[in-house]
């Protein structure tokens, strides 16, 4: 398998704060990566650092074997990079349908196709109905019509999903994504996700907090401490690591 992003020794400082000290890592076409670590590890910042909207200060960004390093994010994200975040973006005050529809019209902008300008006030039907395809598919389509501030935390995740994919990512960039979550619509997540995956073959790459979240999807896992790899590797690895049974996953190791 081919690698589709590489991180070659990156460095990252905000201000004097050194957060990430010489981070390589490499995402394989078409594998469910997670990175995970202690609250501050550094787990958002290396997203940041992927996806260009925090620039790193050492070390090189690779995607699709093209050095991103200085490319600024809104270019790595029409290349293929799509990123959900620990607290859903979406427009507040836009309905369920028109968050969606925006992000496609978007995406056939940068596509290049002029049959629908995304300022129309009025999208086209292909548009809707692609839209409408993607709410049936996060089982927000009865929904359509809310406003996504009336939307509950869980339903605003899968809506911010829904925006995400809507732009054909390559790789799905996904922070967090049971953050706050009740357990079942955790488990719901998890379901969707795998969904994703299987119908679009895509690279997913995830930060998580909940190790059941974790074990039930990832390949191969990053761990992180204080800004620095901890190991790299499969579920089995990364569990038996001496080192990150110590300093991680200690204690839950223990009530196996
Ligand atoms: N914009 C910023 N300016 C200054 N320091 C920052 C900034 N963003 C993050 N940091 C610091 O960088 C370190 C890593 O933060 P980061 O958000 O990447 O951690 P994280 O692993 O995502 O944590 P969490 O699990 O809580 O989401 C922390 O010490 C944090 O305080
Ligand atoms: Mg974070």
């Amino acid at each position: 398998m081919s690698d589709i992003i590489r991180l070659e020794n990156i460095e990252k400082s905000y201000g004097t704060h050194q957060v990430l000290f010489g981070i390589d890592a490499e995402v394989s076409e078409g594998e469910t990566f997670a990175v995970i670590g202690p609250n501050g590890a550094g787990k958002t910042t290396l997203f940041k650092v992927m996806t260009g909207e925090a620039p790193c200060n050492g070390g090189r960004v690779i995607f699709r074997g093209e050095d991103v390093t200085a490319i600024p994010a809104h270019r790595r994200a029409r290349a293929g990079m799509g990123r959900t975040f620990q607290v859903a973006r979406v427009f507040l005050e836009l309905t369920v349908l028109e968050n969606v529809v925006v992000a496609v019209e978007a995406r056939h902008k940068n596509e290049g196709r002029r049959d629908v300008p995304w300022y129309a006030f009025k999208p086209a039907q292909s548009v809707v109905a692609e839209a409408m395809e993607l709410l049936a598919h996060f089982e927000l389509e009865a929904k359509r019509d809310a406003e996504a501030s009336e939307l509950s935390h869980g339903d605003r995740k899968r809506l911010e999903l829904a925006i995400t994919l809507a732009g054909k990512p390559k790789v799905l960039m996904l922070d967090e994504p049971t953050a706050g979550m009740s357990p079942s619509d955790r488990a719901g997540v998890v379901e969707v996700i795998k969904r994703i995956r299987e119908e679009n073959r895509i690279t997913i790459i995830m930060t998580e907090h909940d190790m059941s979240v974790i074990f039930g999807l990832a390949d191969r896992i990053l761990v992180m401490n204080q800004g620095a790899r901890l190991a790299l590797g499969s579920i089995e690895e990364v569990r038996n690591s001496p080192v990150v049974r110590e300093v991680y996953l200690g204690k839950e190791s223990q009530h196996d």
